[in-house]
């Protein structure tokens, strides 16, 4: 390839393709967002008329169906649905994490923990990549505001960056491999994620083995040459020829080597090699099965059976939108959190609820997506009004369903904070409808769209007084919510016994909701998310968005549920939590060792009963705490998820596998995982606040791993080498002239006053003469000092 043409396949050639160079054969890529949906998008239009396409829950909906392989599936069916409308990659999922409750973003994100994150998203990303489909893990790193999102500083530190920011990507590219990482727009401790060598070679790919290619997010890119030089491969979108020459003389001039070019270029060529490959195969498939016509010609016996081979192959490979959509309810019914259900009001009964009055726009009127690039093009909609009134129409008349709009519809994703206008009359039909009825359905929510965060969490001021004037006039009040995040519940959530978090269910949103309501389905998802009781209580409120052109992530490690625990702060709703209209037992806990070491790995297992009338399912969640360690931990941090479906009456055994990572922190002073040698309690239960079973396990660490000291190591840490006890039983000996100081040196109880010296400073106390402080400071041999205790 010419200098011109690498160059040219470091930019897309539009909106969404990448270059092709069609001397050599390298075909284009073409993109799409995701990540619940296609929205295939003409090449040169950023927001048009995308194609129609299958829009599933979104990201915090699926997030909250803890269930990995409906993830995967879902993933497949949009495989399918890219590969028809000509889409060789999906620009989803997104995984960044739920920091903050006013993330505008939110609802494409599945979680505040990086564990389920990554493991669901292995999961969609599976799925995805079985139908030779690529998928792009988004936004790469630490892009949890949309506030000045182009250019804002997200400063965090390495241990937090580790074990919460990085970890799910970390995951996914290990298990799942995607196609291509998505850097997000902002910076990373002063430098932008696009120019990020740390993050984009030292440990996308040197660390975690990473294969695929890096793309900027729309625009991300300040400078290109600097951006190559750390591992940025494509800038989108394109064409960006002042770049390609940019680049061109760069290398001429030799302010960048060829190589650095040579290898963008490679990673790039590697996902076309895999489009072209999928491509031989079709054309392959059709000679193929062409070939096969003619066979049946001639053998006429055989014909029946390869035909119908060949329309299960079909239908298998071929894009059913209808089938999509059954899906997408499915999912939906697994992702619709019961957060309340006093008094067992749910499930309603239709052959004896009576009349019920149907309140709030949204029943007509669903919110099921969020604004911006996640916004699908629905094959169809379903309102929860519709699919209610099919039940009705079935029950001979012993459902009947009044409707009361109650407020008006702000338009679906505007994200102005609910957009509702507030109507005294709309609110009075609401209250007289539900006096008349038996009980009330009342539909509240909150649009969310990219580029803008939300400034509180509270529902729309409209759909509050609805609620608790439609609560003061029937007491059977059963509120569902559409939104992608938490929302604060605390003014009106007394006065109702029923809630369902509805989630941005999708385009079958409506029949699932429907379906929950009456009981045809049992509610099995769990909140992927804290709800607090109020925004005050979240970790990050002090430091989110930030301002002066940085976002502090001041409360570290202490995201969602690690920080409600650590801090003894009961939230509205844990992290976890979801009701179902069965209970379940836990019992039996047993792991397959007592003591082990880090190499080795520990099973654990539980035996779950469903102890309700009805089948349902379980999740069952695993968490880890250590017990004494070195550095601060949370109190428990999620290292399995089980979703076991139980017949009424139905035991199951539930096994997980935990190994040295699911026991570490990591040390940013060894700059490695750390599982420390003692005890760890192992959390069974329901939620990460309902914990039902524990047990113990002690841990023998193979190795301790001790950070490279220097002259600038305190004597606290020398006194952990046997180099640094033998210099400073030297000092002691032969130096130090200070009576108190040698003893306390002598006896080995140095006070803290010396301890948090550094060596330099110390040893410049303590040496009477420069040759002295030389030779002394040559004795803790600096060099190679990190060895052994
Ligand atoms: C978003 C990405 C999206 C891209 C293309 C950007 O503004 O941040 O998530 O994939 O646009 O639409």
């Amino acid at each position: 390839m010419t200098l011109e043409e690498k160059a040219s396949l470091c930019a897309g050639a539009d909106m969404w393709r990448t270059a092709a160079v069609e001397r050599i054969g390298v075909p284009s890529l073409f993109m799409a967002d995701g990540p619940h949906g296609i929205r295939k998008e003409q090449a040169d239009v950023l927001l048009g008329g995308a194609a129609p396409a299958t829009c599933f829950p979104t990201g915090s909906a699926l997030g909250s169906s803890w269930n990995k392989q409906l993830l995967e599936e879902v993933g497949a069916s949009l495989g399918r649905e890219a590969r028809h409308l000509g889409v060789d990659l999906l620009l989803g999922p997104g995984i960044n994490m739920k920091r903050s409750p006013l993330n505008g973003r939110n609802f494409e994100y599945y979680s505040e923990d990086p564990y389920l994150s990554g493991e669901l998203g292995a999961g969609f990303v599976a799925g995805v990549q079985s139908e030779h489909v690529g998928a792009t893990l988004k936004h790469f790193a630490c892009n949890n505001t949309e506030h000045e999102r182009m250019t804002i500083n997200s400063v965090v530190d390495e241990r937090t960056l580790r074990e919460i920011y990085l970890a799910a990507f970390e995951r996914i590219v290990k298990q799942a491999k995607p196609w291509a990482i998505m850097c997000s727009y902002n910076k990373v401790n002063g430098t932008y994620a696009a120019e990020h060598h740390e993050l984009l070679t030292a440990i996308l790919r040197e660390e975690w083995g990473f294969e695929g290619f890096v793309m900027s997010d729309w625009l991300a890119v300040d400078d290109r040459v600097v951006g190559l030089k750390a591992g940025l491969d494509l800038e989108m979108p394109g064409p960006a020829e002042a770049n390609a020459r940019y680049i061109v003389e760069a290398v001429r001039s030799g302010k960048l080597e060829e190589r650095v070019l040579n290898a963008a270029v490679g990673h790039v060529l590697v996902a076309a090699a895999k489009l072209a490959e999928r491509q031989a195969e079709q054309e392959s498939e059709q000679e193929q099965e062409q070939e096969q016509e003619q066979e049946q010609e001639q053998e006429q016996e055989q014909e029946q059976e390869q035909e119908q081979e060949q329309e299960q192959e079909r239908a298998r490979r071929g894009c059913d939108f209808a089938a999509h959509h059954a899906l997408a309810r499915r999912a939906a019914e697994e992702c619709i959190v019961l957060l309340k259900n006093s008094g067992e009001l749910l499930p309603l009964d239709p052959m004896q609820a009576g009349k019920i009055a149907v309140i709030g726009a949204f029943a007509q009127a669903p919110l099921y997506q969020g604004g911006g690039s996640a916004k699908v093009n629905p094959t169809q909609l379903e309102s929860a009004w519709e699919e209610m009134g099919r039940l009705a129409a079935q029950s001979g008349g012993q459902l009947v369903l009044t409707y009361a709009a109650g407020y008006e519809a702000a338009a679906e994703g505007s994200g102005e904070g609910g957009g509702m206008q507030q109507g005294e009359q709309l609110i009075g039909e609401a209250v007289q409808l539900a006096s008349e009825s038996e009980a009330a359905v009342i539909f509240v929510g909150m649009p969310e769209g990219e580029s803008r965060d939300r400034t509180d969490m509270d529902l729309p001021a409209a759909h509050i007084q609805l609620i608790q004037s439609v609560a003061a006039a029937q007491r059977n009040c059963i509120v569902v919510i559409n939104g992608g995040s938490a929302i604060a519940m605390q003014p009106w959530i007394e006065a109702v016994p029923a809630v369902i978090m509805g989630w941005l269910p999708g385009q079958a949103g409506g029949s699932a909701i429907a379906s929950i309501l009456f009981g045809q389905s049992n509610p099995s998802g769990k909140l992927s998310e804290t709800f607090p009781v109020k925004l005050s209580d979240n970790p990050s409120f002090l430091n989110f968005p930030g301002e002066n052109g940085i976002t502090l992530y001041g409360e570290g490690l202490y995201v969602g549920y690690r920080y409600y625990d650590k801090k003894a702060i009961q939230p509205q709703f844990p992290f976890g939590h979801g009701l179902s209209y069965s209970t379940f037992s836990y019992s039996s806990l047993k792991l397959n060792k007592a003591m082990l070491t880090d190499q080795e790995t520990l099973n654990v297992s539980a035996q779950i009963t469903n102890t309700g009338s009805r089948a349902g399912m379980e999740v069952v969640q695993l968490y880890v705490h250590d017990q004494e360690s070195e550095w601060g931990r949370p109190d428990k941090e999620l290292k399995g998820f089980v979703k076991v479906s139980l017949q009424a009456g139905q035991t199951k055994e539930v096994t997980f596998t935990l190994e040295k990572r699911d026991l570490s922190y990591y040390n940013p002073k060894v700059r490695q995982w750390v599982a420390e040698t003692g005890r760890f309690t192992l959390l069974v239960g329901s939620s990460s606040a309902d914990i039902r079973l524990q047990g113990e396990v002690f841990l023998k660490a193979t190795e301790k791993l001790e950070a490279p000291k220097d002259a600038n190591s305190t004597i606290s840490e020398w006194l952990t080498v046997p180099s640094g006890r033998v210099a400073l039983q030297y000092a002691a000996e032969h130096l130090v002239k200070d009576e108190v100081l040698k003893g306390e040196l002598e006896r080995g109880d140095l006070h803290d006053f010396y301890k948090q010296m550094p060596l330099y400073k110390f040893v410049k106390l303590v040496a009477p003469t420069e040759a002295d402080a030389v030779r002394l400071i040559g004795m803790f041999n600096p060099i190679n000092a990190s060895d052994q205790t």
